[in-house]
């Protein structure tokens, strides 16, 4: 198996520039929470990739100053920016992507789950606005607890008749950063030359990193069991360094980024795009699980699956699967009591 592309191609600021060169999609994107800890930096490196024909940014503050400074930017497509609740249908209206990094981070101690009172209703009401404006475009989830708001989302477009299960994905992407970075870390190897599927969720231990699929690498019992507790807690120390000023902002920036230009790629008609994000499925009796995909012109074309695992990540596997029933039912449930 290939190192995947996340590795091979970082966004790195040069990596972004060098996307600028290329033909730019067609597409319009809007960030919705554009001026928040991820959404700015998030809304640069789609400015910088030069992919991006219409970038259109909203939150309910900043998006004017936001905008502006990134329409500076001397890189393909424009930048509108929209602030506050009237304006959020002229953001969203006819988007191909919408990428939602909208709604309160943790803190320390805090885990993903204790976002969901807050975040619930502000994904419930996003996904509300874009049944409307734009009922076609690929949702990539970023808001937290991405277990429970990929349901809320999808029980919102249910609800309008406008699901379509290919277009809605939430963004684990991160932790797939995270485990190359350990595992290349841990291997002694450039982390270009890793690869690592992570599957299940995205929050703790429903987070599977398939540490026996890595090409030539051979854990002892010990560094298995402590490189999948890092990549499982990993946004834990950046909330624990950050201490209390949020969470992982730049590093989840960057996989936003990447994995919205994946979905751009894969829209304009590249081949073979190989990416891992939760969307619904029925590899487990969890309605939403992680999984490698193949992306296509409209969104996941092919769910992959993930292949045979070893005893140890089976069994935290089977762990995860009432976990994700539950966090799944919590979204759902929170959709129809409302
Ligand atoms: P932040 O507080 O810095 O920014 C959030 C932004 O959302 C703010 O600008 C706020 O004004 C805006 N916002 C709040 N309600 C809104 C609404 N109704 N419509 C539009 N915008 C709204 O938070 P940060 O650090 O950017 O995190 C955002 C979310 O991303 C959190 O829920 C966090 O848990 C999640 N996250 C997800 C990760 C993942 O791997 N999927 C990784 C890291 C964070």
């Amino acid at each position: 198996r290939v190192a995947s592309p996340l590795a091979t191609r970082a966004l790195g600021l040069e990596a972004a520039r060098s996307f600028s060169s290329s033909r730019s999609a067609q597409a319009k994107v809007t960030v919705v929470g554009a001026a928040g800890g991820i959404g700015q930096p998030l809304s640069l490196l789609l400015k910088l990739s030069g992919k991006v024909d219409h970038l259109s940014l909203y939150d309910l503050v900043g998006t004017p100053g936001v905008a502006a400074d990134l329409s500076h930017c001397n890189t393909n497509g424009k930048v509108t920016g929209h602030k506050g609740a009237s304006e959020l249908k002229a953001a969203l209206q006819d988007a191909d992507v919408v990428v939602i990094p909208a709604g309160v981070p943790r803190k320390p101690g805090m885990t993903r789950d204790d976002l969901f009172n807050t975040n619930a209703g502000i994904v419930k009401g996003i996904a509300e606005a874009c049944a409307e404006a734009c009922p076609k475009a690929r949702f990539l989830i970023i808001s937290n607890p991405v277990n429970s708001t990929v349901p809320i989302f999808a029980e919102v477009l249910k609800g309008r008749g406008v699901y379509d299960k290919k277009k809605l994905m939430g963004v684990t992407t991160l932790d797939v950063c995270r485990a190359q970075t350990f595992v290349a870390e841990n291997l002694g190897q450039s982390v270009n030359d890793t690869a690592v599927d992570v599957i299940g969720g995205h929050a703790g231990t429903t987070i599977l990193p398939l540490l026996s699929q890595v090409e030539g690498a051979k854990f002892s019992d010990k560094d298995l069991e402590a490189l999948t507790h890092r990549i499982q807690f990993g946004g834990d120390e950046v909330v624990k360094a950050k201490d209390g000023a949020g969470s992982a902002t730049l590093s989840m920036a960057h996989a936003g980024a990447y994995f919205a230009i994946r979905v751009l790629a894969a829209m304009e008609g590249e081949a073979d795009i190989r990416e891992c994000t939760f969307v619904e499925n029925d590899l487990t009796a969890a309605p939403y699980f992680a999984t490698p995909v193949i992306l296509g012109k409209d969104g996941v074309e092919k769910v992959l699956g993930f292949g045979k695992l070893s005893a140890f990540e089976q069994k935290i596997l089977d762990e995860n699967v009432p976990a994700l029933q539950a966090q799944a039912k919590k979204g759902v449930d929170f959709v129809h009591k409302a």
